[in-house]
């Protein structure tokens, strides 16, 4: 993880205040695994903006990310054009594991935790490895993503109000699945509550998204608790991504 200036690529709007950013810098496109973040600095804002990075494109170069605006700092880098340079930390925090020997993977995202399973499910996918989503928003008009995701293979829509898919929580479809190896779910921590109560006896990774401080380990804004001998561990440099067993939700 190192400072690097990236410049705007692309700037597109993909859902309701939901933007996705193309950057170019070739450190990050070169050393960024799926799961692993970008803590952003906005101009007079004190604290940076972790945005997990949703693909990779090595031979272009560029790092995309893909963000929900929820306040002043995120309406800011939406703003940013074609040609803006920003200073980011990353890639940050430890992400998903990529030595699976499983055949049949289950990717569960909800609303903005959705962007880093993206490139996770890519990379998986490239190893021949089959994959299952099951994608959750509120509403129709947070939807995105859709067709890549159907690009990896079998996608079910969720969404809470029922305007677009099936009409629930993630856990909902879950009595639709076939069988699967293991499972990789990023989104709200309630979510991710849910999901890990619903799948006890499965193996199971959590990327945990959380406002976090100084983003490289260096404060405790971001603890969570752990049943190993420490008991807590720091979202930002432990993780994002732990085992489903580490962590105490
Ligand atoms: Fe400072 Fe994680 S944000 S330790």
């Amino acid at each position: 993880m190192q400072k690097e200036t990236v410049t705007v690529k692309s700037s597109k709007t993909v859902a309701l205040n939901t933007t996705e950013l193309i950057l170019q810098n070739e450190y990050l496109s070169q050393s960024a695994n799926p799961g692993q973040f970008i803590h952003v600095y906005i101009d007079g804002f004190m604290l940076r903006r972790p945005i997990s990075i949703a693909d990779v494109n090595k031979k272009e170069q560029t790092i995309t990310i893909l963000f929900k605006q929820s306040g002043k700092g995120t309406e800011k880098i939406a703003s940013y054009q074609p040609g803006n340079m920003i200073d980011v930390l990353g890639p940050c925090g430890n992400g998903f594991p990529l030595e699976s020997t499983d055949d049949k993977i289950l990717l569960i995202g909800g609303g903005i935790g959705v962007p880093p399973l993206y490139y996770f499910g890519k990379k998986m996918s490239e190893t021949g490895k089959e994959i299952i989503s099951i994608l959750g928003f509120q509403s129709k008009k947070d939807l995105f993503y859709e067709q890549e995701f159907q690009q990896l293979g079998t996608t079910y829509i969720v969404t809470n109000d029922g305007t677009y898919g099936d009409k629930g929580f993630v856990t909902s479809l879950f009595n639709k699945l076939e069988n699967y190896d293991s499972y990789y779910a990023c989104g709200p921590i309630p979510m991710l509550k849910a999901v890990k109560k619903e799948l006890p006896n499965k193996v199971g990774y959590l990327s945990i998204e959380e406002r976090m401080g100084c983003g490289i380990g260096a404060c405790f804004a971001c603890v969570i608790p752990t049943t190993d001998q420490t008991g807590y561990k720091k979202i930002c440099k432990d993780g994002p991504v732990f085992s489903a067993q580490e962590v105490l939700l």
